[in-house]
């Protein structure tokens, strides 16, 4: 039960996939002017996953759900009322990616992508909650899915890279007992917009900057602003759950350079083994990047129920997102 006496919503199922092509930083030295070194002591990734030709968001987003399936059993999306997909790169702008996982699954829901760059994923999560407490939703799939490769410019060393493809999902509903998401805070800036976008139908932002065909992105702002961000947001979330850093087990961030997670750990005082780093085998996933670092850190054993677990995350927009839950109830 939560302060007003109604049941907190929590996260009781999560699945998780990442494509089979991997592309080495060796395999990118022979297609572009970079080098294993230059990423690795930029960014600490040494490989990412990379969707087939003719795979997209929907199948990664389905495979996911398939994982979830094997690991929670068939009847885990039992009664999922809501499919939230939260992505940059959908199969369409319409009709939604969530509409292609009702159907794939057959659910008796209702569906809709979220679009909030990386932190979209943790907005899901703050909506599910918000579903679930409500009474409004018995139970919310909420995903994050990128075939981000996609929109990748391979002329530009300085992002090409950088991303990879993947899926996570997970599933939130009403928990029992002193679990479940006690915080959540959602941020944006859209001041920023100009540092980090990709085109949809506009060909430039209110400001007059032109849009970019592929994705852009001003890395050292980003940069700078990534670092703040991931303190204060963090700083936020764990206040609004009442709780101080020490009682942090685990901080999950978003997986977009280790130099970031790295700085992001000074500031808060944060030990080494208590932050999980996926970044070098996946690069960044954008929205998939958190939901694939907590199916590495559970299939490492190193979350136990009554773990408090610190998701933070931030993109363009600019945006920003952070969410503490104490795990326990099934995933
Ligand atoms: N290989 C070799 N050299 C490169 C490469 C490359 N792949 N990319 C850039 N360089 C060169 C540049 O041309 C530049 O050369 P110069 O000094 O001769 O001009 C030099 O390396 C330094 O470039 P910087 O851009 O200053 O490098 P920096 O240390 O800032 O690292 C990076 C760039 C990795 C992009 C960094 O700025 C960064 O990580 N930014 C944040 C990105 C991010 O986290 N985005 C996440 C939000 S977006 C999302 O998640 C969807």
């Amino acid at each position: 039960m939560n302060q007003s006496g109604s049941q907190r919503a929590g996260v009781t199922a999560l699945g998780a996939y990442a494509p089979e092509r991997i592309l080495t930083n060796q395999d990118l030295e022979a297609m572009m002017d970079t080098s294993d070194e230059w990423i690795t002591t930029r960014t600490g990734i040494k490989r990412r996953h990379i969707a087939a030709e003719d795979e997209f968001t929907s199948d990664l987003a389905f495979r996911a759900v398939e994982d979830l399936l094997a690991r929670h059993g068939d009847d885990a999306l039992a009664g999922v009322d809501m499919v939230i997909v939260a992505t940059n790169t959908p199969d369409a702008l319409f009709p939604s990616t969530a509409a292609m996982v009702q159907d794939r699954f057959r659910l008796r829901a209702g569906g809709f992508d979220m679009l909030a760059a990386c932190p979209g994923w943790i907005y899901s999560l703050g909506m599910a909650k918000a579903l679930v407490e409500s009474g409004q939703c018995r139970r919310v799939l909420a995903i994050g899915a990128e075939a981000l490769t996609k929109i990748t410019n391979w002329n530009d060393r300085s992002t090409a890279v950088l991303f990879g493809d993947g899926a996570g999902a997970v599933v939130v509903e009403a928990v029992d007992g002193p679990y479940g998401l006690l915080s959540v805070v959602l941020g944006a800036d859209g001041s920023g917009a100009h540092h980090l976008h990709k085109r949809s139908v506009a060909h430039s932002l209110p400001n007059g900057d032109p849009l970019s065909e592929t994705l852009y992105m001003n890395g050292r702002e980003v940069f700078k602003f990534a670092v703040r961000v991931m303190n204060t947001a963090t700083i936020e979330a764990v206040e609004k759950a009442g709780l101080h850093i020490d009682d942090i087990s685990l901080f999950v961030p978003h997986q977009a350079n280790l130099r970031i997670i790295e700085a992001a750990r000074e500031r808060l005082g944060l030990p080494r083994e208590r932050v999980v780093v996926t970044v070098d085998e996946y690069g960044n996933n954008s929205t998939a990047s958190i939901p694939l670092a907590l199916h590495r850190a559970l299939d490492d054993g190193r979350i136990e129920p009554g773990d408090n677990l610190l998701l933070v995350s931030f993109g363009a927009g600019l945006t920003w997102a952070a969410s503490v839950l104490t795990w326990g109830g099934g995933a």
